[in-house]
């Protein structure tokens, strides 16, 4: 393959480095670079490439036909909407919630901000697992609150120990965050480790914001367990999740949170300044996700995994090393064999070789071997992605 340069280089590498301390505008900037890229193979996002089912899609065109679309709801959401996400809670998830304990978000990303607003006083920190979705550092620095890393490594496959976290506290300690399934990690946080961090949890009087919104994508032998269903936790846990994984729905921009009442009033107060309700079409087109038939869960489910094998496979023969991934559409890789820094490769895969990749210092400064590939492909463009990758990388071998 003959080295090319970017047509109409959008962003240099100079330009890249002075934002390579940000998680999130690392991110940005790289999807910058790979949009003026015509053939680039997009391996960064983690939004679902399948399409939404057909039967949400109908559900949201009759709302717009019949005029419920134009119609307001209540800022915490249409009432069978929050019923039918406190259904799914109980019975799925065994969270012990009513409608009373839902509110529906403009996706996860804006419960994450509702979240950190309502709980955290400036000056309060927040233990986050690292590495991390770099969307809450925002979250949480808006709010003025502390992020304190709760260090997770390959070598537990980044389970989330209770030692760790209660070795993180401090006297201004007042919430934990869990991310199960894990991005960037692609791990499962065990359920011995809820159950210990849920006794840590009540020891220290910690509130816990449980992110699951990848949780239906979940591999064995890991099993999905709520620690909201854990005895004494509801009480003090706030579960984010939401339809944009789950139903290859991004756009569409539906998510939700659960909590006890009182908590989830505060935060349709903040929510009523911010957004007002979500876009009615999109509540419709959610509920009919929730209640419809969830047999084509398997069948995204089944896709992710035959992607993820060939991932898997085509690191293992560029000699870079991962844990297998357990849940999410992620994997994450140790490419220190390379030669490179994460942050060298990922520019150079995308400028050599036209395949986007973050780093993994986009998800925590220490990152610096790591990369997270995203899954949200097509079989075809993941191999010719993996038969680019290699070329680079073989040829910084030389
Ligand atoms: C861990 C995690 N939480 C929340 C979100 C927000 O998702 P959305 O706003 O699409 O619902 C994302 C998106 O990538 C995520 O990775």
């Amino acid at each position: 393959m003959t080295q090319t340069t970017i047509p109409g280089e959008a962003v240099s590498l100079a330009e890249l480095q002075a934002v390579a301390g940000d998680g999130t505008k690392l991110r940005y900037a790289l999807m910058e670079m790979a949009s003026k890229i015509p053939d680039a193979i997009a391996l960064g996002r983690g939004d679902p490439d399948l399409d939404t089912p057909a039967y949400v899609i109908e559900a949201a065109q009759a709302a717009v036909a019949d005029g419920r679309a134009d119609a307001p709801t209540p800022v915490a959401g249409l009432p069978a909407l929050r019923e039918a996400v406190a259904r799914k809670l109980r019975e799925q998830n065994g969270i012990p919630v009513d409608a009373a304990g839902v509110i529906i978000t403009t996706g996860g990303q804006e419960g994450i901000f509702l979240i950190m607003q309502a709980l955290l006083d400036p000056g309060d920190e927040i233990l986050v697992p690292d590495p991390r979705y770099s969307s809450y550092d925002q979250a949480i620095e808006a709010a003025g609150g502390v992020m304190v890393n709760v260090a997770t490594e390959p070598a537990d496959n980044f389970d989330l120990l209770p030692s760790a976290v209660e070795a993180a506290i401090s006297p201004k300690t007042k919430a934990l965050l869990i991310v199960s399934p894990n991005n960037p990690t692609a791990g499962v946080v065990s359920e011995a480790s809820l159950r210990g961090i849920a006794e840590v949890a009540q020891k220290h009087n910690l509130i816990v914001i449980s992110d699951e919104i990848y949780e239906r994508y979940i591999y064995e032998p890991s099993v999905q367990v709520s620690i909201a269903s854990l005895p004494g936790m509801f009480e003090r846990t706030i579960t984010l999740n939401g339809c944009s994984k789950t139903y290859a729905m991004t756009g569409w921009r539906v998510g939700f949170l659960a909590a006890p009442p009182e908590f989830i009033n505060v935060l349709a107060g903040v929510k009523s300044v911010l957004s007002g309700y979500v876009s009615p079409a999109s509540q419709y087109a959610a509920l009919a996700a929730l209640t419809g038939p969830q047999d084509i869960l398997a069948e995204y489910k089944d896709i992710y995994l035959r992607r993820r094998q060939l991932m898997m496979d085509g690191l293992a023969e560029m000699g870079f090393t991962y844990t297998e991934p357990q849940g999410a559409f992620f994997i994450y890789t140790n490419a220190a064999s390379s030669g490179l820094s994460a942050f060298e490769l990922s520019y150079l895969l995308l400028k050599e070789g036209h395949v986007l990749i973050f780093p993994g210092t986009a998800f925590g400064d220490k990152w610096q071997d790591w990369l997270r590939i995203s899954l949200l492909q097509p079989e075809e463009e993941i191999i010719e992605a993996i038969r680019r990758m290699k070329a680079v990388v073989e040829r910084r071998r030389k």
